[in-house]
């Protein structure tokens, strides 16, 4: 493996979102119907068995969060509990032994603390990643749940998700369907971003940031970009984003619709979002762990590209959300109850 360079030597304004191999991950091994301790590790692989259900069939699940330093040097987590109750619900989606909320927030904190040097410093707007992950190893070979299970965590620092960063870029919608009505939509798995690359890749193509898929059912209504979920701001003071079934229940989404009622005194709606209807928005965007706040220029449908504020300004309510929910993130504005560690 390729080690990460030493902390002086990374340029921490310029990071994107790449792997690293960072000094040390949490480890724990579920056999015999229960979860060992688990270990912090220096080994960057994984020796599993050929049989193993994650690489036949899918029975992988992960989750996405940050470490976040702040102004007096601190390090602070956002939600952790919220991804390991997530994480929860992804493993009883696909039969895999949920890992407890203590301990997966335990093990993050000890990720973080382990690797403290390698979280970014504050002002550069860089973050430390953190990926937890779960997948279902052990000799099998039939289209059951796996014997054993392997538990991580590891961190990478990380900058801007989208190439654009805070500034606007432009989404594509997609031929392709991200879940089917009743299928994995809402869980953190693997194969719901396995069968994101061909859309994607189309799309990078085609220049555009990434796809935003429409429903399964209609393909009359957005749904979630993939990689993050959407918004969109109207001109009544609404901040709304789609409800479906069918998509990936974004920790930012529901702090977002939270802080845009109660600290910028919205109307926070959860509805259908008609992609003939996007005149209604003045202002769009797409949210997420990774992606933050990623302003959307315009999304292309059917050959016409709908732009929204414009293809390189930030609209000043997506600009605001996002120097309240960064504030809060990096320790400058005040959290609500629970929401940092
Ligand atoms: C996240 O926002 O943390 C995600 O997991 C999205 C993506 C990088 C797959």
């Amino acid at each position: 493996m390729t080690k990460a360079p030493a902390p002086s030597e990374i340029d921490w304004q310029n990071l994107g979102f790449n792997y690293m191999d960072l000094p040390y991950r949490f480890l724990a091994h579920y056999k015999d119907g229960q979860w060992d301790d688990g270990k912090l590790t220096e080994d960057a692989t994984l020796h599993i068995s050929e049989g193993s259900t994650a690489l036949h069939y899918g029975q992988a699940d992960f989750e996405g969060l940050k470490a976040y330093r702040t102004k007096n040097g601190d390090i602070q987590l956002f939600r952790p509990d919220r991804n390991a109750a997530r994480m929860q619900k992804s493993c009883e989606r696909l039969l895999m032994p949920p890992f407890p909320t203590d301990k997966f927030v335990a093990a993050v904190k000890s990720v973080v603390k382990a690797n403290a040097d390698y979280v970014p410093p504050y002002g550069t707007g860089g973050t430390l990643y953190l990926r937890p992950l779960m997948i279902g190893v052990g000799e099998n070979i039939g289209v059951h749940p796996a014997p054993e299970y392997l538990f991580t965590v590891f961190a990478m620092p990380v900058g801007a998700y989208y190439k654009g960063g805070v500034k606007p870029t432009n989404f594509t919608t997609s031929y392709y369907d991200r879940a089917a009505p009743h299928g994995t939509g809402q869980s953190k798995v693997g194969g719901n971003y396995g069968g994101s690359l061909l859309p994607g890749s189309e799309a990078h193509k085609a220049g555009y940031s990434d796809v935003i898929y429409l429903d399964p059912a209609t393909h009359t209504k957005i749904e979630e970009a993939g990689s993050a979920n959407f918004f969109g701001i109207t001109k009544n003071n609404e901040f709304v984003t789609p409800k479906s079934n069918s998509i990936l229940p974004s920790i930012t989404k529901y702090s977002l619709l939270y802080l845009a009622e109660h600290n910028l005194g919205m109307k926070a709606i959860e509805g259908d979002v008609f992609i003939n209807d996007l005149d209604r928005f003045t202002e769009a965007g797409a949210m997420g762990t990774a992606a933050v706040i990623a302003p959307i220029g315009g999304i292309e449908y059917q050959d016409q590209l709908h732009v929204f504020y414009s293809e390189t300004e930030v609209g000043p309510v997506t600009q605001k959300l996002y120097d309240t929910l960064t504030g809060i993130q990096f320790g400058d504005v005040k959290a609500p109850e629970g929401w940092i560690q």
